[in-house]
């Protein structure tokens, strides 16, 4: 299987500590995916990561909402609803590999999470990052924010 690990880098940077602390965090998570792929996963460690993995990309859509919430995101109801649809789309994925996950669906596994990860934060979480960019993200209290009229 040639599917590596993913590595952090600058791209992927929202410039919010607690939000790009969550990315890291959920490469991590795909990266112990992959580890056990290439380390003589028995399927019960495999659905236990996977299970780890998408538990907290849910308690991490659940703090990126928080935050776009504080800051006044435009863009929340859109961004939020990709969320719902990520996870609800990742529970499918879980459900249709079932009790017939198989070792050999391991790079199906890595493919589909890798895609799940990074495409979600190169498009919606990206917004997020020039949104900040242009209103100064977690410094725009809310009698800076111009959408507050302030
Ligand atoms: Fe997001
Ligand atoms: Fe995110």
């Amino acid at each position: 299987m040639n599917i590596g690990r993913l590595e952090w880098s600058d791209h992927l940077r929202i410039g919010v500590g607690q939000l790009d602390d969550g990315h890291k965090e959920l490469i991590d998570l795909y990266n112990r995916i992959v580890w056990l792929c290439g380390n003589s996963a028995t399927l019960s460690d495999l659905r236990e990561r996977i299970r780890s993995f998408v538990n907290y990309g849910r308690h991490h859509f659940r703090e990126e909402e928080e935050y776009m919430i504080e800051v006044h995101y435009p863009d929340y109801i859109s961004h939020k609803l990709e969320h719902d649809r990520l996870l609800q789309d990742a529970e499918d994925f879980i459900d249709n590999l079932g009790g017939s996950l198989q070792l050999s669906d391991s790079e199906a596994v890595l493919k589909y999470f890798r895609y799940w990860l990074l495409r979600h934060i190169a498009t919606d979480d990206k917004k997020l990052k020039d949104f900040n960019v242009a209103f100064g993200g977690m410094n725009a209290t809310p009698a800076a924010n111009p959408a507050n009229g302030n």
